[in-house]
Parts: C-alpha cells; sequence; structure tokens
C-alpha cells in the first residue's frame, strides 16, 4: 500500500465587486476589446475596502470544509499561498487559523507569486507522505488589486483578488497512475529573471510598492516552461498529455493558457478557463479554477488533471493529481 494525498474538498470565495473592462475606459487609454484580445479578460472582482486577503481566504476555507463535510479541527495544518498577505507578520494561515476557530495543528504562508498554489500543493503532499499531517488545507489568496499602479494600462488591466481552497487527506492507494491524489510534482525557479515581473516595494524599503512587469518577457518563458514542466511532471508517472482529462492551469491571460494546451496537444475542450471573469489572481487562480470547474462539472471524481502556473522569481512548476 502507497501513502497518497487525496482530495477531500474544495471551495472558494470572490469579492461582490466585479469591474467589467468597461470600466477602464473611462480613467485610462484602454478599450475593452483591446483587454479581451490581448488577454481574455472580461472582468474581474475586486475587495472591498478594508477586506483583507485573510477575510477572503477564510470564506473560502469554510467553503472548503463544508464540501469535505469536515470542521476546522480536523484539520492538522493550513498553508496559504500569498504575496499579499495583511500584515508583515503573523502570516496570513494564523489569522485564518484563527477565525475559522481551529485550535490545534500548524499554520504557514508559502510565498512564490503566481506559482504559489503549485509550491503549496507541493509542500501539503510531501508532509503528508512523511506522515507529518494527515489533513492540510491549501489556500491560494490574493488582493493585488493593492499592489496596483491603476495608471499602468500594461498590468493593471489584467489582474482581480479572490480566494481559492482544497483539502488534501491521508489515504492508502495501490501505488499506480490509477490511485486517487497527488501522483506527481515537479517545481523549479529562476532568481536570474527576478527582474521581469516584481514589485518595486517592501518591507526593507519600508514602501508596500506596485507590480511591474515586462510582459512580452514573461509571456515568452511562460508558454515555454509551463508546457515543459507539465510534460515533466507527467513524464515522471510514465504518462503523456492524452491520459490528461482535465488541464487546470494559472489564469493569466488565454494567449498563455492556448499556446500551453497546443504545446501539450491537448484541445481546448480539455482546458478549465475562468480567466474571463477572475482576471489574474495570482496563487488563488488555480483552486478558484478547481472549484468553479467542479462546479460546472467539469472535473469529477477519477479525472486526471495537470496544473501548472509560474510567476515572479521566475518560479514555476506543475502538478499531477487525480481528483
Ligand atoms: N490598453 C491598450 N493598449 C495597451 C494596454 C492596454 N491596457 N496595455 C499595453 N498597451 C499597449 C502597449 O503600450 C503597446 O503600445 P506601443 O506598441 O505603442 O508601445 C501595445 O499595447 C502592445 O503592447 P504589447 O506589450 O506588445 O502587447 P502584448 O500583445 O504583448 O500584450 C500583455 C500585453 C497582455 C501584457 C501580454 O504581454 C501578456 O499577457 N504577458 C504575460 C504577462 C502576464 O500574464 N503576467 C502575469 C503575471 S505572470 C503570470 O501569471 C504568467
Amino acid at each position: 500500500m502507497t501513502r497518497r494525498a487525496v482530495v477531500a474538498g474544495v471551495g472558494h470565495y470572490l469579492p461582490e465587486r466585479i469591474v467589467p473592462n468597461s470600466e477602464f475606459e473611462a480613467t485610462l487609454d484602454t478599450s475593452d476589446q483591446w483587454i479581451r484580445s490581448r488577454s481574455g479578460i472580461e472582468r474581474r472582482h475586486i475587495a472591498a475596502e478594508g477586506q483583507t486577503t485573510s477575510d477572503m481566504a477564510t470564506r473560502a476555507a469554510r467553503n472548503a470544509l463544508a464540501d469535505a463535510g469536515l470542521e476546522p479541527d480536523d484539520l492538522d495544518a493550513i498553508i496559504l499561498a500569498t504575496s499579499t498577505a495583511d500584515l508583515t507578520f503573523p502570516s496570513a494561515a494564523t489569522m485564518v487559523q484563527a477565525e475559522l476557530g481551529m485550535t490545534r495543528g500548524f499554520a504557514f504562508d508559502v510565498q512564490a507569486v503566481c506559482a504559489g498554489f503549485i509550491y503549496a500543493l507541493s509542500t501539503a503532499n510531501a508532509m503528508i507522505l512523511a506522515g507529518q499531517a494527515n489533513r492540510v488545507m491549501i489556500i491560494g489568496a490574493e488582493t493585488f488589486s493593492r499592489i496596483m499602479d491603476w495608471t499602468d494600462r500594461s498590468t493593471c488591466v489584467l489582474f482581480g483578488d479572490g480566494a481559492g481552497a482544497l483539502i488534501l487527506e491521508a489515504a492508502k492507494g495501490k501505488g499506480t497512475n490509477t490511485d486517487r491524489g497527488v501522483l506527481s510534482t515537479d517545481l523549479h525557479s529562476d532568481g536570474r529573471h527576478k527582474d521581469i515581473l516584481y514589485v518595486d516595494g517592501g518591507v526593507s524599503t519600508q514602501t508596500t510598492g506596485h507590480l511591474r512587469m515586462e510582459g512580452k518577457e514573461v509571456f515568452r518563458h511562460a508558454v515555454e516552461k509551463l508546457a515543459e514542466t507539465a510534460t515533466t511532471a507527467l513524464e515522471k508517472i510514465g504518462m503523456t498529455g492524452q491520459d490528461v482529462d482535465w488541464v487546470v492551469p494559472h489564469q493569466a491571460n488565454i494567449r498563455i493558457i492556448t499556446g500551453t494546451a497546443k504545446k501539450l496537444g491537448l484541445p481546448m475542450d480539455k482546458v478549465v478557463v475562468t480567466v474571463q471573469d477572475h482576471g489574474n489572481t495570482s496563487a488563488a487562480s488555480i483552486p478558484l479554477a478547481l472549484s468553479v470547474g467542479k462546479e460546472r462539472g467539469q472535473i469529477k471524481r477519477g479525472d486526471l488533471l495537470v496544473t501548472e502556473a509560474i510567476g515572479g522569481g521566475l518560479a514555476w512548476g506543475a502538478v499531477v493529481l487525480r481528483w
């Protein structure tokens, strides 16, 4: 028997306020048509004034607990992926722990920008396989609206706020690719590319800063590296794109999503796409897509999923998972 980390529940939360592309036309030299055609984004949710990352994360976590039929104290750990935590410390994860009323276990944040959820998922899987935890809540939650330069049309139209959560729990498998749960992970980073996507502020500089990006350069790395990491993660367990039921990609840009699917040799009807409704929600985008994909009836128990993301660092990776 092989120990596996299997999905027990999923949930998400999106802030109430929806901002359509047309809203930017009043303040920026841009158009709905430009944003749609270059990014595939039609609208995004933006957190209310005073609404924080941990607040959205807690709501997504409650939805995942309800989906799994579990109570907060059934969890051993919370791992929260974010680059936009409420405070410098404590971690947003411990804030969620307190808000949920969870009085045991441990909680910490992971920071790998848009790849954060993939890093958190891999960490949770490793901890479960090592016997350090039996049940882990993995959350991706972001308020990227707070680090936008709202005068920079090349970045501010691309991002949104939101949160998604997934619960993994230990289960016994046969040790084959037919097992449910995480089957393979593949992580990378290359700090030499730190200047093409970053925030120009932080604790050491005593500013919050704004997101800065060389869009074309990021785009070029994204398609190449995402297809490569997804292929590697599949190859590690002797599988190919042909075995995949659903690709659940980081939702940054529809052109990156279609380019990656093409390189994997997969048609778009095998790709979960939410970018039109959420924009790029960084670490929240994959758990949001998993939750929405399940709600839509796309992702079903037993389906083989490959999920991949890339973000600032650059940091990127993929996870193969049987739902
Ligand atoms: N409205 C109108 N025009 C715009 C806008 C806008 N919102 N933004 C930029 N432009 C202009 C540019 O100024 C440029 O004008 P110029 O030719 O006069 O200089 C022109 O449009 C073309 O700009 P490009 O950068 O060539 O446009 P491109 O087709 O590359 O699309 C985009 C830009 C959407 C940013 C694209 O490069 C991209 O998506 N890159 C990936 C970035 C990304 O997704 N990052 C997210 C974080 S990392 C991740 O999650 C993968």
